[in-house]
């Protein structure tokens, strides 16, 4: 790891010391929004300089960042908070968690009788946004908690924070402001257009983008109210309970944590607070957004003000932190690879770091374009975190790190696998080969065979690449010609030759979307390759269509159709092969006729998405397969939740995509509730 924890401060030069870093890395996050440290490394900081201070006291510093709102550093303007906006204590363990639930108990004479709200710690900017008569009119910073920064230039470009309500309410509703995902990749993607430097991480994109006045760009946030005040003595809030004003603001059309993937639930015991927590920790990686904990407050407003507040915190409310999610590390080296449509894609290979639990690596450069995009160099320091895909991310380095031994990333002149040369029209490069031809050829058989493919069980990298070596196999149609001679050389056994033989046989069977899918055509993956089977039923007429008739296909971007049919054509002695080794080239199940190609069925009409793990009567079924069977009883299937899904077919592990169909009343089916519904279609 490059950051260890700092170490104790055992003399007053080290403490001074740590107390100049806190404060230059808290100066430098609140101003450009851009850190040198990452959030774990300057907690482990701050509580070192904790420490000293407990055991010195005489030696504390007036501007020590210790028990300040905002580290005593965050800006402070000029606008009053009309109730001073504070911090939360941290717990991390259930031991510590118990302990907050017993202070608390003391202080309103026995456990939460109102129960515990449970909502996440969503990780941006507090901002308080104040409406009068309906209309938003101020936004303001939390700052040092009594006064805080006019922020009302943000106004129009937060999500989720609308600038009229329904209602003519006069409030002030408080809340993150953070920057999704998809909107901070999108952030990113408009400062390099705008030759700014590219954000690190979302969080501190988000401070960034809040303070920045004059941007001759514009870029979006979003907001999640956790609370909300009353403004110019206007009794506009009546609930009695943190849930029920919290649905009141929602009902203005405000978004809260509420509604949040993971909502706000209420637990009647701290035992199941803790339950809850682990389950939002489970959620977590596949959040569009960051979270950096859970939030726990006594629901009662009753009972909150029982329980009154400490300086900076209120007793009543409290963190519950997870472990941190991202980490800064070192990029060591960048290895390209290359997929299986000759994609040449660049890897970064990090000094390992321990996140949440597991030990990252390796991280996403995504394309050439992106690594000179970010600037970043060999040997810079980097954020890198987990996201809801398997692959980590890093976006840009540290600049403020730098030691000067940096080296530049070198792009690749040539193909890295077949030293051929590349195609450098695109963002992505390509090997020129291509697909099916050049180093993709490996790959893009390997992907043919494969099991929601071809289904050629047994034909391994290692086989293919035996008949690749002797010349046997040229493309995925001389697959279907092989010889038991020539596997047997290429398998070294006569027994293997013979299974690969049947199983060779066995997927000249297979319907014609998995045909379609086993060329590899650029931009046409599993899902899509079964929507152009239904919509054509035959490859003569997927042959015989142009891009514009490919363009009608559902899901099928329209961008794409003219590549896709230029391919298929070249593809056109590769599909003789096919029809010549008598490889079926129809779909079943699909009525050419009509040009209507939905299948009648229990499933006729409804959207479906399948999450978790299928166990029981569907344990054989991947996601790939799932799909297959939604589309045959009639329905279509679909990898997200939204308003427009019919079914979620919830599996072991469902996480958030559950949680997204609860919160939308989605129809929720178990494994075995599904299988009975198309009981006559399962094989
Ligand atoms: S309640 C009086 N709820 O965390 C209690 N805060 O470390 C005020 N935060 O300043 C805070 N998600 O910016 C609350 N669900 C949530 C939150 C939340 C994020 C932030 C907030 C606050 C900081 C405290």
């Amino acid at each position: 790891m490059t950051t260890p924890a700092p170490a104790p401060l055992t003399d007053r030069a080290s403490y001074e010391a740590a107390v100049d870093t806190a404060l230059a890395a808290s100066a430098a996050y609140y101003g450009e929004g851009d850190t040198t440290y990452s959030d774990a490394r300057f907690d482990a900081l701050v509580r070192e300089i904790a420490a000293y201070e407990d055991a010195f006291p005489g030696h504390v510093r007036a501007d020590s960042p210790i028990g300040k709102v905002g580290g005593g550093v965050a800006p402070v303007g000029d606008v009053a908070h009309t109730v001073p906006m504070l911090s939360l204590g941290n717990v991390f363990s259930a031991e510590e968690l118990t302990k907050w639930g017993a202070s608390l108990a003391r202080r309103i004479g026995g456990p939460a009788a109102g129960g515990y709200a449970v909502e996440p710690k969503l990780d941006g900017a507090a901002i308080a946004a104040r409406y009068r008569k309906g209309r938003l009119v101020q936004l303001v910073g939390r700052g040092d908690g009594a006064h805080g920064e006019d922020l009302s230039h943000a106004i129009g470009t937060i999500v989720g924070l609308p600038e009229q309500l329904d209602n003519e309410a006069t409030v002030e509703i408080r809340g993150e402001v953070l920057l999704t995902q998809a909107q901070f990749e999108k952030a990113n993607e408009i400062r390099t257009a705008h030759n700014a430097k590219v954000f690190s991480n979302p969080r501190n994109g988000t401070a960034g983008t809040l303070r920045a006045k004059d941007r001759p760009y514009v870029i979006e946030t979003t907001f999640f109210a956790y609370g909300a005040v009353g403004l110019d003595s206007v009794d506009f809030l009546v609930g009695d309970t943190h849930e029920k004003v919290m649905a009141q603001v929602q009902a203005l059309g405000v978004q809260t944590t509420a509604s949040t993937e993971v909502g706000l639930r209420t637990c009647k015991t701290l035992e199941e607070v803790q339950a809850r927590v682990e389950e939002i920790s489970r959620l977590r990686p596949g959040l569009p957004f960051g979270i950096d904990g859970v939030v726990i407050k006594a629901d009662s407003f009753a009972e909150q003000e029982t329980a009154g507040f400490a300086t900076r915190h209120p007793h009543w409310a409290i963190a519950y932190k997870l472990p941190a999610s991202e980490a800064q590390t070192k990029l060591l080296r960048v290895v390209w690879n290359v997929g299986r449509t000759g994609n040449i894609a660049p890897t970064a290979v990090l000094e390992p770091v321990e996140v949440d639990g597991s030990v990252l690596a390796r991280a996403t450069l995504h394309n050439p374009a992106f690594i000179r995009d970010s600037g970043m160099m060999i040997g810079d320091t980097v954020m890198v975190w987990k996201t809801g895909d398997v692959i980590p991310r890093i976006e840009a380095p540290v600049v403020d790190l730098r030691t000067g031994e940096e080296t530049p990333i070198v792009l690749p002149e040539v193909c890295p696998k077949c030293e051929g040369p590349i195609n450098k029209s695109g963002e992505r490069w390509e090997c020129a080969g291509g697909a099916g031809g050049g180093c993709g050829l490996l790959p893009s058989l390997k992907y043919a065979a494969g099991r929601d493919q071809l289904d050629i069980d047994g034909l391994g990298v290692t086989y293919i690449e035996a008949l690749l070596d002797s010349g046997d196999v040229a493309d995925v149609a001389d697959l279907f010609t092989l010889t038991r001679e020539q596997l047997a050389k290429a398998a070294r056994s006569e027994k293997r030759a013979d299974s690969l033989l049947a199983e060779i046989e066995k997927a000249k069977a297979q319907p014609l979307n998995r045909v379609f899918c086993a060329l590899g055509i650029k931009n046409t993956g599993r899902t899509l390759s079964r929507e152009i089977a239904r919509h054509f039923h035959t490859m003569e007429a997927i042959r015989a269509a142009d891009a514009e008739s490919l363009a009608q296909v559902n899901k099928l971007p329209g961008a794409n159709a003219p590549k896709i049919a230029a391919r298929i054509a070249e593809l056109g002695p590769v599909i003789d092969k096919l029809v010549a080794a008598g490889v079926n080239m129809t779909e079943p199940g699909a009525d050419a006729a009509d040009g209507e190609t939905k299948a009648e069925g229990p499933l006729s009409g409804l959207a479906v998405v399948v999450t978790g793990g299928m166990h029981g009567p569907l344990a054989h079924l991947n996601r790939n397969a799932m799909n297959e069977l939604i589309e045959k009883a009639g329905g279509t299937s679909s990898s997200s939740v939204s308003k427009k899904t019919s079914i979620l077919v919830a599996g072991e592990g469902a996480g958030s995509k559950l949680a997204k169909a609860q919160q939308l009343d989605t129809k929720i089916l178990s494994e075995q509730q599904f299988a009975d519904l198309v009981a006559d279609y399962l094989t």
